[in-house]
């Protein structure tokens, strides 16, 4: 099969990363005999040093006409002081708006044999995903800072129609469909309108499925049930920034966020990138995790019906860990074999020619 992935490198480690991505993406291709194509597209602080703005039309154009875009990370102190409309993170919210990709799934599990690394006791069991919207709510409202009699004034506007929600509602009744058939559904309904209508509008979808189990949680008390008893969950859908936050505390659970991955699905063409950020304090020395980016990819290759290979790309993860390769985000032990970022890609990528599957 002939496929074209956008790919945008970006900020910080993110061009380390999504080269071992690349790499084990060619691995798969080789075995199951596929040709991926690449293009480069620029996004981000790189984006702004080449054309003053994080995400020309042009390299936007390259996403919208690939088959999916696969993302590193963007950001970085350099760019801190840049108008607010040309950070590095605006050129990847209008890349997530063109393509419409208002559902992103972001899952935690703790992997066999790295149960040690989380933070939580009692994680035993604990497997679940972030159904976070993504175009919508606080991030896209107006934001604008007023001078007055008083000093500044700053505001950010969070909106949310009944359409925007339903449809997340629907992606989390589905995703629970496949699993264990629970969904939290997390808002602050206690305070905000914009979660009083989260809730009715999700408890109508739920209508639709009379075999899921839904419950209700408030974020506040959302944030401290994944630290006290993160097995309790299947599937949570939440707005925006709530998801932003709820899913960098779950990532932290399995151990690392460098290995958390991502999918984002709407429109057509899907966004899969990692959760983490750009770590500008570690880039370009080697040895950044590229395993939440590898993963990205695996879920990029199912979403495209690929399903063997993406198995293929996890099984050969779930050896790479098994046999005590690490990184040094999820080194502990002194039996460890510690790999930079290359080295792991390229590990990777040899167990995915040579896994049984
Ligand atoms: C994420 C990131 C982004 C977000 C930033 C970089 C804009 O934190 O993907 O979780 O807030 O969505
Ligand atoms: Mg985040």
């Amino acid at each position: 099969m002939n496929k074209t992935f956008a790919l945008i490198r970006g900020d910080g480690i993110g061009p380390e990363i999504v080269e071992q991505a690349k790499r084990c993406l060619d691995a798969v291709a080789e075995r199951f005999g596929h040709e991926f194509l690449y293009v480069d597209v620029d996004m981000g602080g790189v984006a702004i040093d080449k054309y003053g703005e994080p995400l020309p039309e042009t390299e936007l154009n390259k996403c919208l006409s690939s088959d999916a875009v696969l993302l590193g990370a963007v950001g970085g102190k350099k760019w801190d002081d840049v108008a607010p409309d040309l950070r590095p993170e605006k050129g990847l919210l209008k890349l997530r708006k063109s393509l419409g990709t208002f559902a992103n799934v972001r899952p935690t599990k703790i992997w066999r044999g790295l149960g040690h690394l989380s933070p939580i006791r009692r994680s035993s069991g604990v497997d679940f995903v972030i159904v976070r919207e993504l175009t919508g709510g606080v991030y896209f409202g107006e934001h604008r800072t007023d001078k007055t009699a008083e000093g500044l004034v700053a505001s950010d506007v969070m909106t949310y129609s009944e359409e925007e929600i339903r449809r997340i509602a629907i992606v989390a009744f589905e995703t629970a469909a496949k699993r264990r058939k629970k969904v939290c559904s997390v808002d602050k309904s206690n305070v905000l309108d914009t979660s009083r209508l989260w809730r009715k509008v999700v408890h109508e979808v739920a209508l639709d499925y009379p075999d899921i189990d839904l419950s209700d949680m408030l974020v506040d008390n959302c944030a401290m049930q994944i630290v006290k008893n993160p097995a309790q969950f299947d599937v949570i859908v939440t707005e925006n920034m709530f998801g932003d936050i709820l899913s960098d505390e779950a990532a932290q659970v399995s151990g690392s966020i460098g290995l958390i991955p991502s999918a984002s699905n709407g429109a057509g063409v899907g966004l899969y990138e990692p959760i983490h950020g750009s770590a500008p304090d570690i880039a370009g020395r080697d040895v950044a995790d590229p395993i939440g980016t590898i993963l990205s990819a695996a879920m990029m290759l199912r979403d495209l019906d690929l399903n063997k290979e993406a198995a293929c790309m996890e099984k050969a993860v779930e050896t790479f860990l098994s046999e005590g390769y690490r990184t040094v985000d999820i080194a502990t032990d002194s039996e460890d074999v510690v790999l930079g970022c290359s080295e792991c890609g390229k590990t990777i990528a040899r167990l995915i020619l040579e896994e049984k599957i």
